[in-house]
């Protein structure tokens, strides 16, 4: 169980989060949404370890790991996957050595790490004719999927997925999007999704909205459009009217 308590950061005096409080349920699919800069990305590094929250706690298991020391949030990445923005896949190695490079850099043999490769490639629903391919060879979906492939070789509990489906046309979205909800019933994960694409509602349990630092909603995915909160309602139909601030500068200057 993750649990986020009123974990505020800053970024040289500017307040990103202010307080946000979370309760992700375990073996289901967590959406989070929000407007561009709000602090999504920084909430998931927060999650894993990358970065540490100024003050708040984040509960995982039982354990505060705001609390670990430097040494110990290793323990976290074994333990939370964590698929990167934009696939971040290093352009000079292959497929192979993106997906086996932890196990290659802590000492284990290419004959080791082979069908472990084999093996996640098949799970995320990749040929092993890709395998000694370079990251530039493949097309975004591929990237988005060897991202996903490396992230299982730790075998984690929860899996944090920062939009997934960003700069992919809407098939091959689709098909990201099933493969996530695929991984989410055969491996039982905890999955913790930051997208824009509406589309995901299909496949989550549960959508949190982030504005302004703080939790605004958060409720089933699977009424969301018929949600009167005014925030989710203003946010998924991309209206200018609400609650949320919109800068109208470009709507207006065309009513002229
Ligand atoms: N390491 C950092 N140092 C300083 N400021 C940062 C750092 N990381 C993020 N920020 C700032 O925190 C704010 C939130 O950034 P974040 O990347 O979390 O937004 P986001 O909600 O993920 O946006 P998007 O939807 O565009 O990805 C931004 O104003 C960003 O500039
Ligand atoms: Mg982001």
């Amino acid at each position: 169980m993750i649990e986020l308590v009123d974990v505020r950061k800053e970024f040289d005096g500017r307040w990103v989060t202010k307080g946000v409080s979370l309760k992700i349920p375990d073996r289901q699919m967590t959406c989070i949404i929000g407007r561009s800069g709000e602090g999504k990305s920084v909430l998931l590094k927060q999650i894993v370890g990358l970065l540490r929250p100024t003050s708040g706690s984040i509960v995982i298991d039982g354990t505060d790991i705001t609390r670990f020391a430097e040494h110990e949030i290793t323990s976290v990445f074994q333990q939370i996957g964590y698929v990167f923005q934009f696939a971040a896949l290093l352009d000079s190695l292959t497929v192979f050595e993106n997906i086996g490079i932890t196990m290659l850099e802590s000492g284990s043999s290419s004959d080791e790490v082979l069908p472990i490769v084999k093996e996640k490639l098949s799970l995320v629903n990749l040929s092993h004719d890709i395998l000694y391919k370079y990251p530039s060879e493949l097309s975004g979906g591929m990237k988005k999927r060897v991202g996903l492939a490396r992230t299982l070789v730790s075998k984690p509990s929860t899996i944090l997925y920062d939009e997934p489906t960003t700069g992919l046309d809407p098939i091959t979205s689709r098909v990201i999007h099933e493969l996530m909800f695929d991984m989410q019933q055969r491996l039982s994960v905890t999955s913790i999704v930051v997208s824009h694409d509406v589309e995901i509602f299909k496949y989550a349990d549960n959508v949190a909205l982030l504005h302004d630092g703080q939790i605004r909603y958060f409720g089933s995915a699977k009424t969301i459009w018929e949600s009167d909160n005014p925030y989710v309602y203003q946010f998924i139909r991309g209206l200018s009217e609400g609650p949320m601030q919109v800068d109208t500068a470009i709507s207006s200057h065309r009513d002229e």
